[in-house]
C-alpha cells in the first residue's frame, strides 16, 4: 500500500509527477498557506507530512498529527521551523534537504553582494521611473570588491561556496564558524575565533549561519557598531539572525553603505522601514529559487521518504 503523504504547497510538476507515481498524495493545487489548524485537519489518516519553511511544524502540531504521522521531511536544508524535541518525543523521524540548494543559494548570495555594492536597486528605479537623464561621470557610483575583505558568518557548503567565488572577484575572506575548517577546505580563508574579530574587518558581511537561539538577533546595533564605516551587510541566511531596527539606523545614518536582504524576520511582513531606504536591496527569499534546485530539493525530500516507507534510515535525517 502506498503511503499518504500530506504536501503543503505546491511543486515544481516533475517532483509532483513522481509524488503521484509513488505515494497517495495530497496536494496542494491552489498553493495557498494552510494555516496550522488546516495541516492537522488535513494529515488525518497520513502517514508523512512534506512541509517547507513558510509552515510552522509547532508542538502543538506535532502532538495533533502524531497519530499517523511517522515522518516528516521539509522541503528545505533549514528546520528551524519543525519543534524536533517534539518530533523526538512522539519517534517521528525529521528530514531535510541538504547539499543541493548550495551552489543556487551562493549564487543568489553573490548577486546580493553585487546587488548592493554597484547600487542595483538605484540603478532600476531609475529606469523604471524614467528619471534617468543620461550617463555621467559621477552618477550612482557604488564600491568594488577588488581587495576588499569578506567577512562570512557561517562556514558551512553555502559559506564555503560563497567563498569560491568571491576568490574570482579578488576578495580576501575571512570568517567565522563553531568550527574551523581543515586547510583544504579552507583555502586560505582566515579563521577568526570570535563573531567580533570577524566583524572588526569586514567590508563586506555575508550570513550563512543557521537560525538557533544563539543566532537569533546576533546582528544587532552593538555589533554593527563593530564592522567598518560604510560596510556592506548580505544575509541569505534567515531574517532574524539581523536586528532590522539596528540594521535600519546604521543603513539611514550612512554608518553601512548598503545592504542585500533575501531573507527577513517575520517574512513576507518586512519591516516598513527597509522600502524607504535606497540603499538596501531586496529580494523575497529566492535563495534556492531555480527549477534545477526546486527539482532536486523536491527529489531529495521524496528519497527520504522512500527510505524511510522502505524500511531504511532515510539519508537526511536530523531527527
Ligand atoms: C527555500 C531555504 O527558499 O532551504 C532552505 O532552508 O530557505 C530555501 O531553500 C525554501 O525554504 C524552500 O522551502
Amino acid at each position: 500500500m502506498r503511503a499518504k503523504i500530506l504536501v503543503t504547497r505546491h511543486l515544481p510538476d516533475a517532483v509532483e509527477d513522481r509524488l503521484r507515481r509513488d505515494f497517495e498524495p495530497a496536494l496542494n493545487e491552489a498553493d495557498t498557506a494552510y494555516p496550522e489548524a488546516r495541516i492537522i485537519e488535513l494529515c488525518r489518516g497520513c502517514d508523512g507530512l512534506l512541509t517547507c519553511p513558510a509552515d510552522k511544524i509547532s508542538g502543538g502540531l506535532i502532538d495533533a498529527v502524531s497519530g499517523s504521522v511517522k515522518i516528516i521531511s521539509t522541503f528545505s536544508v533549514g528546520f528551524e521551523h519543525i519543534d524536533l524535541a517534539a518530533a523526538g518525543r512522539h519517534g517521528i523521524a525529521v528530514t531535510n534537504t541538504p547539499g543541493v540548494l548550495t551552489q543556487a543559494t551562493a549564487d543568489l548570495a553573490f548577486l546580493l553582494i553585487l546587488g548592493a555594492t554597484r547600487r542595483a536597486f538605484e540603478g532600476q528605479d531609475l529606469i523604471r521611473r524614467n528619471a534617468w537623464s543620461g550617463w555621467t561621470p559621477t552618477q550612482l557610483m557604488g564600491t568594488g570588491l577588488q581587495g576588499k575583505r569578506l567577512g562570512i558568518l557561517g562556514m558551512g557548503r553555502i559559506g564555503r561556496a560563497v567563498a569560491a567565488r568571491a576568490r574570482a572577484f579578488g576578495m580576501e575572506i575571512h570568517y567565522h564558524s563553531r568550527h574551523r575548517l581543515g586547510p583544504d577546505a579552507e583555502a586560505a580563508a582566515v579563521f577568526h575565533q570570535t563573531a567580533d574579530g570577524l566583524l572588526q574587518l569586514s567590508d563586506v558581511l555575508s550570513i550563512h549561519c543557521p537560525l538557533t537561539d544563539e543566532t537569533r538577533h546576533f546582528l544587532n546595533a552593538q555589533r554593527i557598531a563593530r564592522l567598518p564605516e560604510g560596510g556592506v551587510v548580505v544575509n541569505s541566511a534567515r531574517g532574524p539572525v539581523i536586528d532590522d531596527e539596528a540594521l535600519i539606523a546604521a543603513l539611514k545614518s550612512g554608518r553601512l553603505a548598503a545592504a542585500g536582504l533575501d531573507v527577513f524576520e517575520g517574512e513576507p511582513e518586512i519591516h516598513p522601514g527597509y522600502r524607504e531606504l535606497a540603499n538596501v536591496y531586496l529580494l523575497p527569499h529566492l535563495g534556492s529559487a531555480t527549477i534545477e534546485t526546486r527539482n532536486a530539493m523536491g527529489f531529495k525530500a521524496l528519497d527520504n521518504l522512500d527510505a524511510f516507507f522502505a524500511g531504511k534510515e532515510p539519508p537526511d535525517r536530523v531527527a
